[in-house]
Parts: structure tokens; C-alpha cells; sequence
């Protein structure tokens, strides 16, 4: 990442380590010491402080809010985790693995809660907007994670259906954290829409990134289990697309590979990988993901500010785009 970001992301760790999130019982504040100081690209609270810098310069005022959401993307990922079977996060082992299933809900459960005392840091007007704003998208974080888990098992997801169920688990997140930037530093509220539009499209695509990393990476660089979504029947961009387009012998092994309820794992995610590049499945989701970043920009392109001030925060979607982990 470029150096532009280094301050914020210093200052973000440093408050990130200083929060005394608590000590006793350890089992129920170590792991949240522990998913928070694996770091992480922390996107959503950068998304914050830069959407701030919009209208004010004095970032460092609004580390509290900024840490918020990044402490509640830290809760639903210590879940998620749980729900996917997920053995290891950021190049470490997850939570629900190193300790046990049940820390693990109360970890994060806990970490919800101190999400909502990280929020209270901010001006007392503008709490209840805050809190509605931060409350719409946690719900819908969690009917996202839900369609995601309906989705497990059924073959018949169009890409419709995929498209909404990723804005709601991950682009809202990342829409909200924006117009939280947005509306702590006073922007007026045809801006903060705009700033919302821009964070859903880049987070719809960032998403379908996510699930093409989660196939086509490099296991070290990426710190998750690769391939971990084929092993799961993830419905994602990836399949639904491949079960549209396969036919005859390559339809057949795929929706076989799909049934399979005992299976080698490694050989589900060979197989699988090689129908995604057989049918040129990452040459297509590419291309959907230009599509949603070309759309996002197009947003931040028509918010009233110079486009000066604006370019910190281009320059951090086009890292998002380009990354590889
Ligand atoms: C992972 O989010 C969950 C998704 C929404 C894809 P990130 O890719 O932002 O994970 P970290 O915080 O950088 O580890
Ligand atoms: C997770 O989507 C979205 C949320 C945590 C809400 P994924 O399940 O694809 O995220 P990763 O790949 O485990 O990070
Ligand atoms: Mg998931
Ligand atoms: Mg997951
Ligand atoms: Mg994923």
C-alpha cells in the first residue's frame, strides 16, 4: 500500500492497541486482543477517516467512531468463521480453533457491545443519526450472512440473488463506514448518499474479490484456507456462473463434486479450480469487478468537492482493486 495511508493505519493500530477492551474473564478478552492485533487491512476504518477528510482535516478526532466499525467487522468476522468452518484468519488460527466454539460467540458478542461504546465517543447531536445509520446496516450484515448460509443449500442462486446477498453482508458495511466519515465531519446529506453509493458499488466488487482470492491465490499471501468456499458449496460469483455456463461432461463432474458428502478435500478445490479456468471464470469475474468499481467511481466522481481532496480516497479503491490479499 502506498505511503499515503501509513499515518492513519499507525495511529489506527496504536488506538486499537491502547483500548482497554478488559481483562477478566481472559478467555472472554484475549481473543478479541487476539483477531484485532492480526491486523488485518483495516479498509473500513481508512474508509472513515478519508471520507472525513472530505470536509475536515483533524482525522485524528474521530479515532474512536473510526475503530467502531472496524471492531465490528472484527465481531462478525469471529463469527463468520464459526458458520464457514474456517481454520484460519490472517495467516493465524481462528478464533473458534485456538480456543473453543463457544468463546468464540461470546468473544464477539462482547465486541458488538464495545463497538456501540467506541460510537458514544462522538458529538451528542449527532448520536441518534449515528446509531440508526450503524444499527440499519448491522442488520442487514446479518440477513446477508443469513441469505449466504440459505444459500449453501441451493444450486439454483441466480446472479441476482448473489449480487444483493453480498451488498448486504459486505458493501453495506463499507457504504456505512463512508457515510459515517461523511456525516461526523458535516458533509450536507446529498454527499453522504453519494460517499454510501460509492462504498456499496467498490464493496459489491471488493466482495466479488474476496471470492476470487478465495480460489486463486497465494495461500501465504492471502491468510485464509484457499479454496475454502468450494469446499463449502459457497454460492458464489464463481460457481453460480460456472453451473450457468459448463454443459455436457464438465456440467456432469461439477454438479457430481457439488453432491459430494465425502469427499478429499484438496481434490474437491483441484477440480473445481480447473472448471472455474477451463471456462474462463476469472477472466468474467474480473470484469464484473471493473464493472462495480468503474460504478463506484463514477459516484465519488459526482460528489461537489475538488477532485484534490478527493484523491486519497480514489487512490484507496484502486488499492482494493488491486490487491491480493
Ligand atoms: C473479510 O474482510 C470479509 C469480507 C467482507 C470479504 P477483509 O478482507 O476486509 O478482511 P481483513 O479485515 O482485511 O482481514
Ligand atoms: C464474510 O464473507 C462477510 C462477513 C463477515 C459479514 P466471507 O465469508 O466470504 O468472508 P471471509 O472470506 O471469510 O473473510
Ligand atoms: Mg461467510
Ligand atoms: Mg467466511
Ligand atoms: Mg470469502
Amino acid at each position: 500500500m502506498s505511503n499515503t495511508f501509513q499515518p492513519y493505519l499507525a495511529k489506527l493500530g496504536e488506538a486499537i492497541e491502547n483500548e482497554p477492551f478488559g481483562q477478566h474473564p481472559k478467555e472472554l478478552y484475549e481473543p478479541i486482543r487476539y483477531i484485532l492485533k492480526l491486523g488485518g487491512k483495516r479498509l473500513r476504518p481508512m474508509l472513515a477517516l478519508l471520507a472525513y477528510q472530505l470536509g475536515k482535516d483533524d482525522w485524528e478526532s474521530i479515532l474512536k467512531p473510526a475503530m467502531a466499525v472496524e471492531v465490528f467487522h472484527n465481531f462478525t468476522l469471529m463469527h463468520d468463521d464459526i458458520m464457514d468452518e474456517a481454520p484460519i484468519r490472517r495467516g493465524q488460527p481462528t478464533v473458534h480453533k485456538r480456543w473453543d466454539e463457544n468463546i468464540a460467540i461470546l468473544s464477539g458478542d462482547a465486541m458488538l457491545v464495545k463497538a456501540y461504546d467506541l460510537l458514544l465517543d462522538v458529538e451528542p447531536k449527532l448520536l441518534p443519526a449515528i446509531i440508526h445509520m450503524f444499527n440499519k446496516c448491522a442488520v442487514e450484515v446479518c440477513e446477508g450472512q443469513q441469505i449466504d448460509m440459505n444459500f449453501e443449500r441451493r444450486s439454483d442462486v441466480t446472479v441476482e440473488e448473489y449480487l444483493e446477498m453480498i451488498r448486504l453482508k459486505t458493501a453495506v458495511l463499507l457504504g456505512m463506514s463512508l457515510r459515517l466519515g461523511g456525516t461526523l465531519a458535516g458533509l450536507p446529506q446529498k454527499d453522504t448518499e453519494l460517499l454510501c453509493t460509492f462504498g456499496e458499488k467498490i464493496g459489491v466488487g471488493f466482495q466479488l474479490k474476496d471470492d476470487l482470492l478465495d480460489v486463486f491465490s497465494d495461500k501465504k499471501k492471502f491468510g485464509k484456507q484457499v479454496g475454502g468456499d468450494i469446499i463449502a458449496n459457497k454460492k458464489t460469483f464463481l460457481l453460480i456462473n460456472a453451473l450457468k455456463i459448463a454443459e455436457g461432461e464438465t456440467a456432469r463432474i461439477l454438479t457430481d463434486w457439488i453432491a459430494k458428502k465425502d469427499f478429499d478435500k484438496e481434490q474437491k478445490v483441484k477440480a473445481v479450480t480447473a472448471i472455474y479456468e477451463q471456462l474462463a471464470i476469472r477472466q468474467l469475474t474480473d470484469k464484473v469487478i471493473q464493472d462495480y468499481f468503474d460504478q463506484g467511481y463514477q459516484a465519488l466522481a459526482s460528489i461537489d468537492i475538488p477532485d484534490s481532496r478527493k484523491a486519497p480516497l480514489k487512490e484507496f479503491a484502486d488499492y482494493l482493486y488491486h490487491r491480493d490479499k
